[in-house]
């Protein structure tokens, strides 16, 4: 099995490319733009691609002639998106629309990523049969994203998942795990948000509900994070316990206070049956992911 990923240099697009070329069954292609960010560059193939680039994406799918794609790639921070319309759409919209060309007549599965923050955060949490309403440029732009991939005629999957939290090979991308985790330790002020709940996702776990749904051939909308949903100071709280680190550098902030470009759901988090069902999905709890981001730390200062 081929298994094409785009956005290979991304947080979830790491794990994938990682777990993946361990796999002797599946043949892996990277794709990202620009140079490899990645440390380890045996045992896959890499290739350069720019999405935005309709060309470049027909030329690299004819190919390798991928049996699936894990759709990865996107622009992910919600209020650049606010700010730069256009440039959401291009990256999070005319992408997918390049990708589903490239494939049309073909039996590739699709898989796209997509987020919570499709939904409105007024009845959280979320099952996959729920209505969304989406807040903002950059929700609006990966529901109408989820649309064309329903749309397509292709063998499709969308994976909705949840703030997603994960040791990379990038230390200039941060998560809000890390980010708590490192300013408590240089003993700089955070401020944390009290009153948005979410069910933050460790990378693996996401990565593996991929591979899953790529090797079952799943299809449908599934909703993949972790199983409490919690507000996100709860989490920067337990990263604090969790490390023994003083909590006195985090100071609570409410929505309206921080007062972002783009408007965030107030309550989501999901519920994952479905996925527990059909992908065999097993989320690890937030305690049993910081220990598994610890390990992965302590690894990278041996190196
Ligand atoms: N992170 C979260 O908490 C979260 C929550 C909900 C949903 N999601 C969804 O999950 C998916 C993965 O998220 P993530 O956190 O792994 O994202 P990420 O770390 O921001 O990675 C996204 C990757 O997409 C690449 N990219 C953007 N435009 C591209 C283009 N035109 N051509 C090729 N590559 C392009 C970026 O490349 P550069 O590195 O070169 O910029 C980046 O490496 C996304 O679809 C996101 O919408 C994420």
């Amino acid at each position: 099995m081929k298994i094409l990923i785009t956005g290979s240099n991304g947080l979830l697009g790491q794990k994938l490319v990682y777990s993946l070329r361990l796999n002797k069954d599946i043949e892996t292609i990277a794709t990202a733009r620009g140079e490899n960010r990645l440390t380890i560059k045996d045992q896959y193939i890499y290739h350069v691609l720019d999405l935005t680039n309709k060309d470049e994406v027909t030329k690299a799918i004819h190919q390798f002639k991928p049996d699936c794609i894990i759709h990865t790639a996107a622009m992910t921070n919600v209020d650049a998106c606010e700010r730069e319309p256009a440039e959401c759409e291009l990256q999070n919209i005319e992408t997918v629309k390049n990708l589903l060309a490239a494939c049309k007549g073909s039996n590739c599965h699709f898989i796209f990523l997509s987020t919570d923050f499709v939904f409105d955060g007024t009845s959280g949490p979320y099952q996959e049969t729920d209505i969304p309403n989406p807040l903002s440029v950059y929700a609006k732009s990966k529901l109408a994203a989820e649309h064309l991939v329903t749309d397509s005629g292709l063998p499709w999957s969308i994976l909705r998942t949840i703030i997603i939290y994960v040791v990379t090979d990038d230390v200039q991308r941060s998560n809000v795990v890390l980010w708590t985790k490192n300013s408590l330790e240089q003993g700089k002020d955070i401020t944390v948000i009290t009153d948005q709940l979410r069910g933050p996702t460790l990378a693996e776990d996401l990565a593996e509900a991929c591979i899953q749904t790529a090797l079952r051939k799943a299809q449908g909308i599934f909703h993949i994070s972790g199983e409490e949903t919690m507000p996100i100071i709860e989490v920067s709280n337990r990263v604090a316990d969790f490390f023994g680190l003083d909590k006195k550098y985090i100071h609570p902030i409410s929505t309206a206070e921080l007062n972002q470009p783009a408007a965030r759901p107030l309550k989501t988090g999901f519920i994952i049956d479905k996925a527990k069902r059909e992908l065999g999905y097993a989320p690890h709890t937030l305690e049993e992911g910081l220990a598994i981001v610890k390990r992965q730390l302590e690894e990278k200062k041996k190196l």
